[in-house]
């Protein structure tokens, strides 16, 4: 078993030896990048690892997607069950609902920390060979907010609350209790170093407009009916009122080129998903081709992908 504090001190020694991150004054007009689930094609999703080598690579957001444990906490996992990346079943064989699947919104928090998590695809980090656990919002901040300490840079948190609808009829809403968290540690106002996202338009109509929260926003779109109807100019329209960018299927932007002209016309930003070594898009023969186009013909602000260090360095590249 290798420690967590062991880790995480691998990669920040790491990113000094390779001067990996940039400096503040060469980052600040240049897209963004958003490690997706931490470094997350280089160690298990989610973990404090996995963000710890993203903040290493010079990342500039890290993304944790949040889940609800039984007893309110929120846990940085994409998934509502938990038999994907964890030992539940091996662990709590018995807490299974009828449709088979293990829920975090069964188990508390002393009980999703007796999980060890594992890697979700075959091809990457070998399951078995290291021990992770899974994190929780807090956690994660605290990481971030201690190594902007130590090392003066600034980055920031891109929360995704996953399915909130599906979270409150559990007895669990998510955003009274998210944005307590996020006051707590001092991320309030339009200018905080966080993104908050989410594929329900009803909750950051909520969080804006009854919680009062002035956060920055983004609209997550996928490459589906819904998502067809919000790349509209109508569709735009209305996710301007509630938010201040914009989440899209990579997808969406290469079948509708005029998306970032006419999303930064109603000033949103434009953040696609998801740039990953194994799956670049159709038409590219790499995913740094891919990046390299979507930065400097499309001109988006930013990027979600599981390679924070390959995006850096396509950025400092320049356009070919
Ligand atoms: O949040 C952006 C992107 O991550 C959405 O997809 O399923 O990876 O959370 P997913
Ligand atoms: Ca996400």
């Amino acid at each position: 078993m290798i420690c967590k504090v062991g880790w995480i001190a691998v990669w920040v020694v790491l990113s000094v030896a390779t001067q990996l991150p940039v400096a503040a004054d060469e980052t600040a007009n240049r897209p963004l990048v958003i490690a997706h689930r931490g470094a997350s094609g280089y160690l298990p999703e989610h973990t404090l690892e996995a963000y710890a080598m993203a903040y290493a690579q010079g990342s500039d957001y890290l993304e944790p997607d949040l889940v609800m444990s039984k007893d309110g906490h929120f846990l940085c996992l994409h998934d509502r069950h938990l038999e994907t990346t964890t030992n539940v079943e091996e662990v709590f064989p018995d807490r299974k609902r009828e449709d088979g699947r293990w829920y975090a919104a069964d188990l508390t928090l002393e009980e999703i920390k007796q999980l060890s998590v594992h890697e979700r695809m075959d091809s990457r980090f070998p399951k078995g060979a290291a021990s992770f656990e899974v994190a929780t919002l807090e956690e994660l901040i605290e990481l971030v907010q201690g190594l902007n300490q130590t090392t003066g840079r600034e980055v920031g948190i891109y929360p995704e609350l996953k399915a909130p609808a599906w979270h409150r009829a559990q007895g669990l809403p998510m955003e009274e209790a998210f944005l307590e968290i996020m006051t707590r540690y001092g991320y309030e106002g339009e200018e905080a170093l966080v993104f908050v996202q989410c594929f329900e338009a009803e909750a950051l109509q909520r969080l804006r407009h009854e919680l009062g929260s002035e956060l920055p926003q983004v609209m997550l779109m996928s490459d589906n009916a819904r998502g067809a109807q919000l790349v509209t100019p109508e569709g735009l329209d209305a996710v301007a009122e509630f938010a201040e960018g914009i989440g899209p299927n990579k997808r969406l932007v290469d079948r509708n080129p005029d998306l970032v002209r006419d999303a930064h016309a109603r000033g949103l930003v434009v953040h696609p998903w998801t740039f990953r070594v194994e799956a670049p898009g159709d038409g590219y023969a790499s995913m740094d081709e891919e990046l390299a186009h979507f930065f400097f013909e499309y001109g988006v602000d930013g990027v979600f992908t599981d390679f924070p260090d390959r995006a850096v360095a396509v950025i400092q590249r320049g356009a070919p």
